[in-house]
């Protein structure tokens, strides 16, 4: 069957996703006079970037003497040193004028008292190499995200981007090795819509959902991830998957670390500041992966708030004056899905599913590479929590995510800028959305099968319980062989809704295929990797193994088991050290 020649689009530039990577992405290229189309399956403004709470990290030194090269440092040891230093390097440096960039769009940045880009501490930002916390997340309260998006997406409209708001992106159109556009879904009637294009950016975000306590939003499925990975494209690093410590017992809801780096004590049972014990330096402002274990064991061994599996989030000793003014949104949310002022009382918190370090493999111009010598697809690209350039290693600074979608957000674009110069619309074949639309069709119309729902919640579970902050071998051959079942189950499965008008019911289907893929890679790259490291904590392997293991999983999608293979770390500074705290 083809798409009704009403149904096929051309553009130049096709952007998947409108958070901060995609955003910045069209806007560079806009302004290059290149039309480009932006397709999202929310509206722009609700991308999960406007989740994004506690800053965006750049060395600005407006309050202290700060440099890039500290930033890099602090980047590359955070991440255990499976971070690309390279990559590093493009981040810190282009930090600063990113930020400055931001300034100049009129994002509305919290100010120091002479008027500059108010910074704060974040966990692992420290000046002089190691030697003690530095103020270097720049901020907006604690919304920082939510007027990243606003101010981006006010720029792409004043420059003319093409925004396509519920078009859910389905398919992507790889042939003969270069890329020719993708096939979306208009969630308004059913459709299916063909853009054609040369030059395609999958900025999707990430996959939390895969997890049952997450501070992922409910759209973060790994669409591109899970794309890509169909199409032959391996997926980088997937065992490396990001606890936060601090979010909402129970449901998960961000807490940002900024209320740590206002002044905020973690505290157990006996009201002790546990982290004493396991980052005697940096404490609470530790890296993340080094907290969200502590929590874990502070609870394991019966310190957890009245025996529970939550401890304190203490913000009762910095006072009402900065609260309200440096973390109006969380102290809002602990009162409504709590009950709780913080004002005078401690907020129970537990780690939340948060961030993938892995994804979609690229170089340093957000193009996509698909092996290990690097060999990029041309006219691909990736950037944000969906793609894997590595900037974060095994386990992300906060504030880095944030730098991170900007910065290769904006090479992205401008890299695409210089693609779609080279390089025409391309021809598709006229059925290209076939096998995609006959997918879809028989989910919509099985006549008996299980509710996907189902399926969902037993992922959810595996993925906590059995490869989330602490694995072990024989936990994850157990999430292994239940994603197996899973994706068998999910084949026959049944959605309710049979109708095409807003059919979110069978949209929600498709995303769990989605996150299955990506759980069969996450959990595939964690059973092979015989080390711990950052977020992969392995208790049967309990130490960091450099000479086994520095260096890069991919996962490759195969009828049965992934394929792994590896490739080098990029070294170019720092020599891997034991990292301590
Ligand atoms: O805690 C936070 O505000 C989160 C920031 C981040 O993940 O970068």
């Amino acid at each position: 069957m083809t798409v009704p020649e009403r149904q096929v689009h051309e553009f130049p530039a096709v952007i998947v996703g409108a958070g901060g990577a995609g955003l910045w992405a069209a806007l560079e290229l806009a302004r290059e006079g290149i039309d480009t189309a932006v397709l999202t399956k929310l509206y722009p403004t609700r991308s999960h970037t406007g989740a994004a709470q506690g800053g965006i990290c750049a060395a600005l030194g407006n309050h202290e003497e700060d440099h890039w090269e500290w930033h890099m440092f602090d980047t590359v040891k955070g991440g255990d040193y499976l971070v690309d230093q390279d990559a590093a390097e493009v981040l810190a440096r282009e930090a600063i004028e990113t930020v400055l960039e931001l300034e100049h769009m009129g994002l509305p940045f919290n100010r120091t008292p002479d008027g500059k880009i108010d910074q704060r501490r974040f966990g692992g930002h420290t000046r002089n190499f190691g030697e003690a916390p530095v103020r270097r997340s720049c901020f907006a309260a604690d919304r920082t995200g939510h007027m990243i998006l606003q101010t981006l997406y006010q720029q792409c409209i004043k420059f003319g981007v093409r925004f396509f708001d519920e078009y859910h992106v389905v398919d992507l159109i790889i042939e003969g090795g270069e890329t020719r556009g993708v096939v979306a879904y208009r969630i308004a009637d059913g459709e299916m819509h063909v853009f054609r294009s040369p030059a395609v950016l999958l900025a999707t975000g990430g996959f939390g959902r895969m997890f049952r306590i997450t501070s992922n939003a409910h759209a973060l499925t790994g669409d591109g991830p899970a794309l890509a990975y169909r199409h032959g494209i391996p997926l980088e690093d997937m065992e490396f998957y990001q606890f936060h410590p601090t979010g909402i017992v129970g449901i998960g809801i961000l807490l940002s670390e900024a209320a740590r780096g206002e002044g905020g004590y973690l505290r157990n049972d006996a009201g002790e500041r546990f982290m004493e014990k396991y980052a005697p330096k940096l404490m609470e402002l530790g890296p993340r992966d080094v907290i969200s274990r502590a929590m874990y064991l502070e609870v394991r061994e019966g310190r957890g708030i009245g025996g529970g599996d939550y401890v304190h989030l203490d913000l009762t000793h910095l006072g009402r004056a900065v609260i309200e003014a440096k973390l109006p949104d969380i102290t809002e949310f602990a009162r409504v899905y709590q009950g709780i002022e913080p004002i005078t009382q401690p907020v129970p918190v537990q780690p939340t599913a948060h961030y993938a370090m892995g994804g979609i493999p690229t170089d340093v111009m957000a193009r996509v590479v698909i092996d290990e010598k690097n060999t990029a697809l041309p006219g691909l690209y990736a950037a944000g929590e969906c793609a894997c350039v590595s900037v974060h290693g095994a386990n992300r600074l906060g504030t880095n995510s944030l730098i991170d979608i900007l910065v290769f957000g904006r090479r992205a674009g401008r890299d695409m800028a210089r693609h779609v110069r080279r390089n025409g619309v391309p021809d598709v074949p006229a059925d290209v959305a076939e096998p995609v639309r006959a997918e879809l069709e028989a989910l919509r119309t099985r006549p008996v099968g299980e509710n996907p729902n189902h399926i969902r919640a037993e992922l959810a579970s595996v993925m906590m319980d059995e490869c989330g902050v602490f694995r072990t071998g024989t936990s994850l051959v157990r999430a292994y062989n239940v994603v197996c079942d899973l994706k068998d189950r999910y084949r026959r499965a049944q959605v309710q809704d049979r109708g095409r008008v807003f059919n979110t019911d069978l949209l929600e289907a498709r995303e769990l295929g989605y996150l299955l893929d990506c759980a069969e890679a996450t959990v595939m790259s964690a059973m092979a990797r015989t080390e711990s490291r950052g977020g992969h904590y392995r208790e049967d392997y309990p130490q960091r193994d450099d000479t086994e293991w520095l260096q890069h999983s991919l996962a490759y999608r195969t009828e049965g088991r992934p394929e792994m293979r590896y490739k080098p770390v990029s070294i170019t500074h720092f020599e891997p050290k034991p990292r301590t705290y």
